[in-house]
């Protein structure tokens, strides 16, 4: 996703604190609920982008809290905006890169878990910041309520194969999947920026529900 420099934003994001969490994250870990006004089942998306899908989730289930994660702040500030613009309680945001889900959440503090269209990082030395690299899945594992499950969509051939890959290597459970989600009876739930893109250019959308719990 291309960066724009809106140094303003940094200022900005101040204003809305009780939404996009901004202090250490650590001192909320085993306590994300009581950032909610409601105590209900916590859904995690990492890598938000715009935020089509967090909010789309959100109307469609309001008895679900959400927790969106996105690393770029010029992103995230549009999520920002929708969320403002809808009055939606159950949604709050985190600006930061994923990389230490286990210092910030409790063991099984997450319901279930989003992971759409995520960076591909095509380079193999830099495998380790996919989404699905299998030191993300260890901590999803911890994370996620046992036996509860990550869904994940992409455009990406080559990063749902090796997706595919590190869940068979590690003997994580696949729990349906498909290349070609618009034409499979798989239910979707809600189209996000890159998805609605991808579909206007006719291509395929791979899915994948797994479960993490051995
Ligand atoms: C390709 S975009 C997809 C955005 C959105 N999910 C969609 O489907 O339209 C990936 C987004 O994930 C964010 N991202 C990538 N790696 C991340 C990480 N480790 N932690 C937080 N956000 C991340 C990027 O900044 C970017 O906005």
């Amino acid at each position: 996703m291309r960066l724009r420099k809106k140094p303003w934003i940094e200022q900005a994001i101040l204003e809305h604190s009780d939404l996009v969490i901004l202090d250490d994250l650590t001192t909320h870990k085993g306590n994300w609920q009581k950032l909610f006004p409601t105590s209900q089942p916590l859904c995690l998306e990492i890598g938000t982008g715009r935020g089509s899908f967090i909010v789309g989730m959100a109307q469609k289930y309001p008895e679900r809290n959400f927790i969106g994660i996105e690393a770029n702040l010029d992103v995230l500030y549009d999520v920002v905006k929708k969320v403002r613009a809808l009055q939606l309680p159950n949604i709050r945001l985190i600006r930061d890169n994923a990389i230490s889900l286990t210092e910030w959440f409790a063991p099984a503090e997450i319901e279930t878990l989003y992971l759409n269209f995520s960076d591909p990082w095509p380079k193999n030395r830099h495998a380790k910041r996919r989404l699905t690299h299998n030191n993300f899945l260890k901590m999803y594992q911890q994370i996620l309520k046992s036996g509860n499950s990550v869904h994940f969509k992409t455009d990406n051939d080559q990063l749902f194969a090796f997706t595919l890959e590190e869940l068979a290597t590690h003997n994580y459970q696949i729990k349906q999947y498909t290349t070609d989600l618009y034409n499979s009876s798989i239910p979707n739930s809600v189209a996000t920026e890159y998805e609605q893109k991808f579909v206007a250019l006719g291509k395929n959308i791979n899915y994948c529900e797994f479960t993490l719990s051995i």
